[in-house]
């Protein structure tokens, strides 16, 4: 047997891609103003920014979506996804939306009564933390300390630290917390799980102090299959079952389809059985998304995301897809690249502050590697760092992260052993040169998100 999961399905559809020359590849990321976010993709080779909607479907979802009812109002298509979406769940509550911050949308200002009350999460996505802010909330992290050790084995660096959240709670005072939201897989923390131990240790201090659970849950079936290979007494029960076992945890799923619903586009809504807060969102998400039975899909969408759930928790295929983030990582570990390990489910997290040290924070390490690996390959990854956390919004300051991350997201069913091996090799390439790396200042920084539009020239 080979030590990584071989692909369990067959290429029946091939998309060309195309690597530019090296000068090419020069060129245009300098008229990119340096920021990968403004390469043409044509112009990329191996595109890992996101694993968000960039999958492969199945043939199964692609002849699903031929029976797509696009009725405005009671389509077939929502009550096939409802039904699978209920059956995972076990919640009574459903509604489709576009994608994960459009579930985010219609659910967060619900929770949120009151200006200034908290939401604390073992880390928010920035989505999640935007919408907490936007409808007036403060929004706390509390990963467990394990997380920010990035050589030594863990198996659930995606943890909240439990005691603080106690503390948290005492502080704030438990009429001010709104939620709770785990994010499962802890996709800031390097996409690492959270075990159900800590799920179930999380349940109990919420309900003790009356505070609702929110499951951000766009990787649940990557988080359930960790659960299966690492939690003692686990490795014998299904995806489903453990899957099952997270959601009686908590009241609220909010999930990007877009991830573990093997879908190009799509969001979930699913309530447990508060039907005030159903039919409070009913209402909210006809403005924002779509009439309840769409929430801004169409009918061939809810068709192929009802497919999409059931072959995401498929054990061999997640074997398949765990196996292919660690062998990108094992990889670059063997050949000495600092990444955070163990590897998490959707991206191999590369630490750029040890290959280019001599960069200083605000010049921003991990654009610098990135950009590289730009030039070195056609591969274009994505900056999770100082540049991404942006400024201080009262002394403007440039914020410093704690690490300088560059991510390789592996998209679904999409690349080969193959593609990573040559990811490997240009990388490993650029780790060699890092120390002679220089950083970059900006040319243009708009005031919020700067990273998706700035523009950079190389800092001497
Ligand atoms: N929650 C988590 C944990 C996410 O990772 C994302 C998206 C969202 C919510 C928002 O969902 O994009 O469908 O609106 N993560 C992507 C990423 C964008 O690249 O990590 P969305």
């Amino acid at each position: 047997m080979s030590k990584y999961q071989i692909p369990p399905f067959k290429i029946k559809m091939v998309e060309p891609i195309k690597l530019i020359t090296k000068q090419q590849r020069a060129n245009r990321l300098k008229e990119a103003g340096y920021n990968p976010f403004k390469l043409k993709s044509e112009d990329v080779f191996i595109d890992l920014l996101t694993d968000s909607g960039t999958g492969a479907m199945s043939h199964f979802q692609w002849s699903a979506m031929m029976q797509g009812d696009e009725a405005y109002a009671g389509s077939r298509s929502f009550f096939r996804l409802e039904k699978v979406v209920k059956n995972i769940t076990g919640y009574k509550y459903i509604l489709p939306a576009h994608q994960g911050r459009g579930a985010e949308q219609i659910i967060i200002p619900e929770l949120i009564k009151r200006e200034g009350m908290y939401v604390i999460s073992n880390i928010h996505f920035d989505t999640t933390r935007a919408h907490v802010e936007i409808a007036g909330g403060r929004a706390i992290d509390c990963a467990t300390k394990e997380c920010f050790d990035l050589d030594n084995y863990y198996p659930f660096k995606g943890n909240f630290d439990l005691d603080k959240l106690e503390e948290i709670i005492e502080e704030k005072k438990k009429e001010n917390v709104a939620a709770i939201i785990m994010t499962i897989t802890n996709n800031s923390a390097g996409g690492q799980p959270v075990s159900l131990e800590n799920m179930r240790a999380v349940n109990r201090i919420a309900r003790k102090n009356d505070i609702p659970i929110v499951i951000d849950g766009a990787r649940y079936a990557e988080n359930s299959f960790f659960i299966k290979q690492r939690e003692k007494g686990y490795d014998s029960k299904s995806i489903r079952a453990i899957a099952l076992e997270t959601f009686a945890l908590a009241d609220i799923f909010l999930m990007s389809a877009k991830k573990d619903g093997l879908v190009n586009i799509g969001g979930l809504i699913a309530i447990k059985d508060d039907e005030e807060l159903f039919k409070k969102a009913q209402i909210r998400i006809i403005p924002m998304e779509g009439f309840p039975t769409y929430g801004g899909l169409a009918g061939r969408d809810m068709e192929a995301l009802a497919v999409g759930l059931e072959e995401a928790l498929d054990e061999n295929y997640l074997k398949y897809r765990i196996d292919e983030v660690r062998y990108l990582g094992d990889l670059l570990k063997e050949a000495g690249v600092p990444i955070q390990y163990p590897t998490g489910g959707h991206a191999v997290f590369v630490d750029c502050g040890r290959i280019a040290p001599q960069i200083p924070y605000d010049q921003f390490p991990a654009q610098a590697v990135c950009n590289d690996l730009y030039v070195e390959g056609g591969i274009r990854g994505v900056e999770i760092g100082s540049l991404l956390l942006g400024r201080d919004p009262d002394t403007k300051e440039n914020l410093q992260a704690d690490k300088e991350f560059l991510r390789l997201t592996i998209p679904r069913r999409t690349y080969t052993f193959e593609h990573l091996n040559y990811v490997a090799n240009c990388l490993i390439k650029v780790y060699k040169r890092g120390k002679k790396l220089k950083g970059l200042k900006f040319t243009y920084e708009s005031p919020i998100l700067r990273h998706f539009t700035a523009r950079f020239e190389p800092a001497e």
